[in-house]
């Protein structure tokens, strides 16, 4: 019988804490909607100590996502460790994730603690988090520079202690695989109560080892593998799941262990995460790159059309790669996009096909094919959940290798149009300064990037940027054929999230 490893997905919580990827609200429900279907086994949801924010799309999630565990990250801390419980209890299967840092380093200069008086945080901790809830995991923050010997008693003491898993965390990702192996046979052979817990490891990229790291560990008998979708979290991010579940699925001969994953939603979910945080893929990328799967060299495409196995160890349909165009034009009716939208694994209420379907004409009456890419993009955008405090109500730009980029925008809000006109260094810089006039913000430009969503001259370009106003930063995302006024409409997402955010403050 394989092992079935525990797929522990920390996008909403590691992978939300990458600089710039904050998700709002409903887009961290729909992600962890998306994330159910996915079938991980455990949302690790937020930190919900950390704000009142976080509080409260944890324990949103609790009510609403039915199927994993829902997890909280809480410190050793009692009110932190309250206030998790308070945000995941109304899950019907609820963890509590405490942790404290245990290398040296951690305890030296940031904790200002003895080992031993850490090894009782951890031990208390545990407990408290014991009497409110019977899953409980312990993570010894910074676990592959922690002596072992000390880090044995840790895992020993946490087990005793109650912690039906353990997490053994490459915090800064320093390790490398054949020390990840050794470390978790070193704990299997000298924990005498290790039988009685979960092992589980949790690695950074740092030096872009993490995915092999945690396979190691696997190796060594790992029980649960903490990853994030499209490997984004802190730093150069966290091992990266989808790279994870095809490796033990496709590799099974040499791990002998299964996942519970659903790999077919796993493109579905890489393309939300990347719209979500505003993070694109890159081509190349491991299994949701769109180049992971295209073959280029004469040699390579004569070998697929012979036996695709020649030069693929995957099938694209596996983790729900999909190359069909929907073939519908301007004159198609809605049941055939509806139906497309299944295939895909979209369900739509029938308020939110009337608006789909009337920007699936817009775009039709300018294209020729709408691509399934398309077809997802129109539906992110009508089913988008970003209230429109501003609109756009029309923009005009000028610009040429000798004349100044001018753009004239009108904008509005409850109900009063407002004009102004700027100049920029380019159209796209002229019509963010017009908008900055009108709305009285002014944001620092952090990240701006264009890509056209499909191939063909007349692709859509979608712009997404990430923008700062002091402390705050956000995303803003939008598309168009026309790419300057993708990029204000962009702009203007990225304003009304902040307006929206300050309502709710
Ligand atoms: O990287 C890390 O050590 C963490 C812990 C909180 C598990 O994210
Ligand atoms: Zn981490």
């Amino acid at each position: 019988m394989p092992r079935k490893i525990v797929i522990f997905d920390t996008t909403l919580r590691d992978g939300e804490q990458s600089p710039g990827a904050s998700m709002n609200l409903s887009e961290k429900l729909a992600l962890a909607r998306q994330l159910a279907a996915l079938n991980v086994d455990v949302i690790e949801a937020g930190f919900p100590f950390s704000s009142p924010l976080d509080f409260e799309s944890v324990s949103t999630i609790a009510k609403e996502v039915e199927g994993p565990v829902i997890c909280g990250l809480a410190r050793t801390i009692e009110k932190d460790i309250d206030a998790c419980y308070e945000a995941v209890k109304h899950a019907p299967r609820h963890r509590i994730h405490t942790f404290v840092g245990t290398s040296p380093l951690h305890l030296e200069k940031k904790l200002r603690k003895s080992p031993s008086e850490v090894l009782d945080m951890a031990v208390a901790a545990v407990k408290f988090a014991r009497e409110r809830c019977d899953d409980v995991e312990f993570s010894a923050e910074d676990a592959m520079r922690t002596e072992l010997a000390y880090l044995r008693d840790v895992v020993e003491a946490v087990i005793e202690a109650g912690a039906t898993t353990v997490n053994i965390p490459d915090t800064v990702g320093y390790t490398v695989p054949w020390v990840m192996e050794e470390t978790i046979r070193y704990l299997f052979d000298n924990v005498p109560n290790i039988k009685q817990t979960v092992i589980s490891v949790h690695c950074h990229d740092d030096l872009g080892l993490s995915v092999a790291n945690s396979l190691a560990a696997v190796r060594a008998g790992a029980g649960q593998v903490e990853c994030t979708v499209n490997g984004i979290g802190e730093r150069a991010g966290n091992a990266s799941l989808e790279e994870i579940v095809m490796a033990l699925r496709t590799r099974a001969d040499v791990f002998g262990c299964t996942t519970g994953v659903q790999t077919t939603q796993i493109v579905k979910t890489s393309r939300m995460v990347s719209s979500f945080t505003g993070f694109p893929v890159q081509p190349n990328k491991a299994i949701v790159g769109a180049n992971a799967f295209r073959h280029e060299a004469g040699i390579h495409q004569h070998g697929v059309l012979m036996d695709r196995q020649t030069y693929e160890i995957m099938e694209p349909k596996d983790v729900g790669w999909s190359d069909s165009v929907l073939t519908l034009g301007p004159r198609s009716g809605k049941h055939g996009v509806r139906h497309r939208l299944e295939d895909l694994g979209y369900k739509v209420s029938d308020e939110q096909l009337e608006e789909i379907y009337k920007r699936f004409i817009e775009m039709a009456d300018r294209k020729k094919q709408i691509y399934d890419e398309d077809l997802e993009l129109i539906m992110r955008e009508a089913t988008a959940t970003v209230p429109q405090v501003w609109t756009l109500v029309s923009l005009q730009t000028t610009s040429g290798d000798s004349t100044m980029p001018t753009a004239t925008v009108k904008l509005q809000k409850e109900g009063e149009v407002l004009q102004d006109a700027a100049c920029g260094n380019g159209p796209v810089d002229a019509a963010f300064r017009a908008i900055d006039r009108i709305t009285g913000m002014t944001l620092v430009l952090e990240d701006y990037s264009l890509r056209s969503v499909t191939q063909g001259k007349d692709a859509v370009g979608e712009a997404t940027l990430h923008v700062r106003r002091g402390e705050d930063e956000t995303v803003g995302r939008a598309a168009d054929t026309d790419v300057v006024k993708a990029s204000a409409l962009a702009y203007l997402n990225a304003v009304n999230r902040l307006l929206v955010r300050d309502m709710q403050d």
